[in-house]
């Protein structure tokens, strides 16, 4: 299965990700946890994006499609991925329909005006790639899963999530069209408990 996760920022992408990667076995393939990987590295990758990504614009297309493209070519991949916040933009996903197109595109919908609470409340884990929030964890600095420092991203705060939450409308959101024709995108509504959202998309996947 070749899977998309859409959505705005803090939408619940990476966290309905966790959920499906455990249940159908898919590796989970965040465009976002392998540019921030390049920037703690400090390889080349990660020293041309790093202030893109503190803006909260996107990375450029050519590098981001090339990334993917190499991740995809690894062996977990071959049964199928699970893509969590590519593509971004059309020209991305012109890019992927022509190496690897996906079968089912889940939009994770979310009323805008909750963004900015959810996302300046995330704790993230850079070991294990989880996504929490003070609402649930409460003010801790310990990964509830496998207890590694709990960081705030260096793009959650009000200023750019404003940037991001128009980079998303203006460049993103038009992928919702683009599924929609090719007949492969699926709505899940996303202003639910998080257990509720993950059953809506197992009524999709099967
Ligand atoms: P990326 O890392 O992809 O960030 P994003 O799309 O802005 O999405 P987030 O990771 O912020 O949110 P999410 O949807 O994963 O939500 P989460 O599950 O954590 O990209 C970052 C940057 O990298 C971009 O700005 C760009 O610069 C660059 N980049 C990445 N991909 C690129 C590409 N393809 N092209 C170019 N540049 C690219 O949840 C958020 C919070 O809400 C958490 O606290 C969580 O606990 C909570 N929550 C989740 N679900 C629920 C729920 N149902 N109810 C209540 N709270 C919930
Ligand atoms: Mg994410």
């Amino acid at each position: 299965m070749k899977l998309i996760l859409l959505g705005a920022p803090g939408s619940g992408k990476g966290t309905q990700a966790a959920y499906i990667t455990d249940k159908y076995d898919l590796p989970h393939i965040s465009t976002g946890d392998l540019f921030r990987e390049n920037i703690k590295n400090k390889t080349p990758l990660g020293i041309k994006v790093k202030e893109i990504m503190d803006t909260g614009n996107l990375c450029p297309d050519d590098l981001t499609v090339e990334l993917v493209k190499d991740r995809l070519n690894n062996p977990d991949c071959k049964n199928g991925y699970l893509l969590d916040g590519f593509p971004r933009d059309i020209p991305q996903a012109i890019a992927l329909d022509e190496f690897a197109a996906p079968d089912v595109v889940i939009e994770i919908d979310v009323d805008l005006n909750k963004i900015e609470h959810r996302i300046t409340g995330r704790r993230s884990c850079p070991k294990c790639g989880g996504s929490f929030h003070v609402d649930f964890i409460g003010n801790v600095d310990k990964c509830p899963t496998c207890g590694d420092k709990l960081i705030i991203r260096k793009d959650d705060n009000p200023e750019t999530v404003k940037e991001r939450l128009e980079v998303y409308q203006n460049q993103t959101a038009p992928l919702i069209e683009y599924y929609g024709k090719q007949g492969k995108l699926v709505k899940v509504n996303g202003d639910q408990p998080i257990e509720k959202v993950f059953e809506e998309v197992v009524k999709v996947l099967g």
